[in-house]
């Protein structure tokens, strides 16, 4: 799909199947969040792959929002190392994990497969019962499957600001 009509054509998909899915789709979806720009290329992320029973079972634990998948990414990331801007001292490693989640959002997507962004977690309870992800600031899950069919996107989706809104000309 060429990007305009894949970022057109995304949209949280909230029913999902646990069909399994193959080892070459993940593995491309991966690259391409891998190939995502971060500041001075410092890459202080992590993604875990949650896909044994067991893991998956915990995960559940700290969000409603799994939609029937079998498999989910958790995007985490690291401050400590990442880049800190001298004027102000912002820290950068949020925002590169979320151009990596972007890029893994995306690429899902171009997979013909369906994810949502899930914000909504207890990050403490994950970090309790996954206690790799201690460290980090945990900034989303993707639970990602076949679209499950009746799969839509929500009435939301369309709702968009208007472009004279968001744009600026300066
Ligand atoms: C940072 C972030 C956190 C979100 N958290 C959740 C969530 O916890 N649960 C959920 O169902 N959707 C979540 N969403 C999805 C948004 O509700 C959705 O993207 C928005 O309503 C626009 O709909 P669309 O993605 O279909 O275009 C989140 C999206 C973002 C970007």
């Amino acid at each position: 799909m060429i990007f305009y009509e894949l970022a057109k054509a995304r949209y949280s998909c909230r029913k999902l199947t646990d069909k399994a899915i193959e080892p070459e789709k993940i593995e491309r979806i991966l690259q391409a969040a891998i190939a995502a720009p971060t500041a001075k290329n410092l890459q202080r992320y992590t993604i875990w792959q949650v896909q044994s029973p067991e893991a998956f079972d915990k995960l559940k634990q700290a969000t409603p929002y799994t939609f029937g998948s079998a498999l989910a990414f958790v995007i985490g990331a690291k401050k400590d190392g990442a880049f800190d801007r001298p004027f102000d001292n912002k820290n950068f490693a949020e925002i590169d994990a979320a151009i990596v989640a972007t890029h893994l959002m995306l690429a899902v997507q171009d997979e013909g497969l369906g994810t949502t962004w899930v914000g909504w977690f207890d990050a403490p309870k994950m970090q309790e019962l996954f206690p790799e992800m201690q460290g980090y600031e945990l900034i989303a899950i993707f639970p990602v499957g076949y679209p499950a069919e009746g799969a839509k996107p929500s009435p939301r989706h369309e709702d968009r600001r208007a472009m004279s809104e968001v744009v600026v000309e300066l």
